[in-house]
């Protein structure tokens, strides 16, 4: 990205990822003590290794670790928990992946509303708790590709898009969605700094690849709320694409007639287009994307066409 600093080698410290199952054990674990909130909170953080974890808010109650869905699974390790939350692209707070989380530890996340808004049949906000209130989440194991040929495996726990259109009730005009992260610059330290950029983050999809199956609004990580880092309370996650699509800390969704700008491809539109989609045979222009190291080894593998994710989606384009 323009201002993307890619580092020499991982500052993060080697660590194991955590197989599968170890993962699953654990959730299982979590769930006969019954997660009932904070009180397991220092419980998870001890598992997890540190307490890195910012979240809090009474829409944890119940609904974490959720019911996990088998049909997306993974062909590589999962990544620990404690690497992800600490290599973290979340340009709001500052541009070193190693800091998101402390300048973002205290971040207010709670209460926290979306505005729906355009062609919809009526516009509402809803807070992030009644929205899980009223639509079920599930788990599902997911491969991030980030724009910087690197990338990680990820539990996320969410809400499926399409069960969140089927609320929002678009008019037959929709034909995008526009996504708009939080703006402020008091709580934000890189929305004070960092002022070439075109705060708040923006972003879009295409309806029909916001109904896809993978689409998801993403809540949770790891069994548990979205730590702030992770852009809590509420995120998008597209697998196919590069990760920049995937925008945090939502607060405004829109259904619109036209193509939404976004944020990237505003600042440098020669390097990141609206579509963004994992292909291994586009280079970016400054690196090739035909491979990509996975975090923490920086063993690197082959990418793949949409990021793994092609029987679901090539048929999209
Ligand atoms: N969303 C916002 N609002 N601000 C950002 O800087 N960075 C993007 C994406 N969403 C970003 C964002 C990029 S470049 C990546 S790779 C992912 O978030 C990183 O997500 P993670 O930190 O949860 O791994």
């Amino acid at each position: 990205m323009a201002h993307i600093i890619i580092p020499p080698g991982w500052k993060i410290p080697e660590q194991q990822a955590t197989p599968e199952d170890i993962y699953l054990d654990r959730r299982r674990f979590i769930r006969q003590l019954g997660y009932s909130g904070l009180g397991l909170w220092g419980l998870l953080s001890g598992l997890s290794g540190r307490g890195l974890s910012a979240a809090s808010g009474p829409q944890t109650s119940g609904i974490y670790p959720a019911p996990r869905n088998a049909k997306f699974t993974l062909d590589r390790p999962l990544t620990a928990e404690q690497v992800a939350a600490t290599y973290n692209n979340f340009y709001e707070f500052t541009l070193d992946k190693d800091r998101v989380h402390e300048l973002a530890k205290n971040f207010k996340t709670s209460p926290w509303r979306i505005e729906v808004r355009g062609e919809v049949e009526k516009p509402f906000t809803i807070d992030v708790d009644d929205l899980l209130r009223k639509l079920p989440v599930e788990e599902r194991l997911y491969r991030f590709r980030c724009v910087e040929a690197w990338s990680m495996a990820v539990p996320w726990t969410g809400i499926p898009m399409k069960k969140f259109i089927d609320l929002a009730r678009p008019t037959s005009q929709a034909k995008y969605m526009r996504f708009v992260t939080f703006l402020d610059p008091k709580q934000a330290p890189g929305q004070r700094t960092q002022s070439w950029y075109p705060w708040p983050y923006f972003e879009g999809l295409r309806m029909d690849e916001a109904m896809n199956e993978l689409t998801m609004l993403v809540t949770g990580i790891y069994g548990h709320p979205l730590p702030n880092q992770h852009g809590a309370p509420i995120r998008l996650i597209v697998p196919w694409k590069y990760g920049f699509k995937s925008i945090k800390s939502i607060v405004s969704i829109e259904f619109t007639r036209e193509q939404p700008r976004t944020f990237w491809n505003q600042l440098v539109p020669d390097e990141y287009d609206f579509w963004a989609n994992v292909d291994p045979r586009v280079p970016h222009p400054r690196w090739s994307q035909a491979t990509e190291r996975i975090i923490p080894s920086g063993k690197r593998v082959p990418t793949l066409p949409y990021n793994g994710y092609g029987d679901y989606v090539a048929g999209l384009y």
